[in-house]
């Protein structure tokens, strides 16, 4: 056999996985810590009542012969939850047909499986600090990856280097580690020199539902021009708390062409029809509530409950002197670290106050010298949490 070398050029695990493994660890030595989790931006908040409803009696239509449903025929989502997803954007005033609307079990599935209709030697333009699925993703690939820099310069959102091109760009806004989020002006930058260099920009969306400020934009087709040069990935895991329940959507337009006139839209299509078998029924008339207007009102208060731990987060930061970035329009606080060293002060914050970060190294060179806390954790746990951080010697 021959392996795919291009595994052999990962770290040895998966950034999450490497922090899950050391808590475990720590754990075993010492089995009565109360360890408080604020390392990866798991929900805790249960499903709202409108999707358990949906989803109660989608199981017992399956249980019916008459209303029993095997494969989603259309094998992208069912036509339901496709003019559901449809009428949130058009409540947002963007247009997006529901035939553009491909239904998946997540983001993350999107943004690595995407490659796939994408050259084996493509550019990805990537910033760093980042998502690590992004950089992993295009390492398994064997794509040459180029990193843009995010710094405290620039907010922690580049924009773009007219002397660089590449053939995928990656933006995620709010962004994922830190909590910063694109203005319509910086996103028409990147929109602009997509459509004038040919490239195609892939505009993470997951944490959309937490952008609080009206005059940010919340998709990349707020933006003129994204139609002919943007790919939308979205999630429900943290709109609706699906971590566990899995369901997620791309949206691809029809106007977006390769420069020999192929429609991407056809090829993620046959790429998702015949590699994918689609998301369970249940699943989907459970994601089918979250955009009824009860569910996105029940999911709100879910964010609104996320976005108050923030508050209790950077409050307690502020209260020791700390800067910090991210935690209103977005789950995630990003701030600097006492002595630099990120995986230091993680061992240090896991060892001292039995509270698990992220080291802003794992999301690259840039995160150096930071640290991720999520506020997706309990009202109990973070407040917890904030009392251990005001106890902090440095
Ligand atoms: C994170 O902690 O960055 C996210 O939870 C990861 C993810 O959504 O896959």
């Amino acid at each position: 056999m021959r392996l795919n070398s291009h595994f052999l050029e990962l770290k040895d695990s998966y950034l999450f996985k490497r922090i899950a493994q050391q808590v475990n660890e720590y754990k075993t030595e010492n089995p009565d810590a109360e360890i408080l989790r604020l390392g990866i931006g798991d929900v805790t908040r249960p499903l709202v009542p409108a999707v358990i409803s949906a989803m109660e009696k989608a199981v017992l239509e399956m249980g019916g012969a008459a209303t029993f449903r095997g494969y989603d025929d259309a094998g992208t989502g069912y036509g339901f939850l496709r003019s559901a997803v449809s009428k949130y954007y058009a409540d947002k005033g963007v247009t997006v047909g529901e035939d553009e609307i491909i239904v998946s079990d997540g983001a993350k599935s999107d943004l690595g499986n995407i490659l796939d209709i994408f050259a084996d030697d493509s550019v990805a333009l990537i910033p760093d600090p980042v998502y690590p699925a992004y950089v992993d993703t295009n390492v398994m690939n064997g794509s040459r990856i180029i990193y843009m820099n995010g710094s405290e310069v620039n907010g922690f959102l580049p924009t773009p280097d007219k002397s660089v091109t590449a053939d995928v760009i990656y933006l995620c806004s709010p962004n994922n580690p830190t909590g910063a989020v694109y203005t319509k002006a910086q996103l028409q930058l990147w929109v602009d020199y997509a459509n004038e260099t040919g490239a195609v920009i892939l505009f993470d969306a997951a944490y959309e539902a937490f952008v609080t400020d009206k005059s940010l934009p919340t998709s990349i087709f707020e933006i003129g021009g994204a139609r002919t040069c943007a790919i939308e990935i979205c999630s429900l895991s943290k709109l609706a708390g699906f971590t566990g329940v899995r369901c997620g959507y791309t949206i691809v337009p029809a106007e977006l062409k390769s420069a020999d006139g192929i429609s991407l839209l056809a090829l993620w299509k046959r790429r998702q029809t015949t590699k994918f078998n689609g998301v369970s029924y249940i699943t989907q008339r459970g994601a089918e509530a979250v955009f009824s207007a009860a569910g996105l009102a029940q999911c709100r208060e879910n964010i609104a409950y996320y976005l108050g731990n923030a508050k209790i987060i950077g409050d307690a930061l502020s209260g020791l002197g700390i800067g910090y970035r991210g935690g209103e329009n977005s789950p995630y606080i990003w701030f600097t670290v006492p002595g630099g060293d990120s995986w230091a002060y993680f061992g240090r914050l896991l060892r001292e106050r039995n509270i698990v970060g992220t080291p802003g190294a794992g999301f690259g060179s840039n995160g150096e010298g930071y640290m991720r806390l999520t506020a997706f954790g309990s009202r109990e746990n973070t407040e917890k949490a904030a009392a251990r951080l005001k106890t902090q010697s440095g």
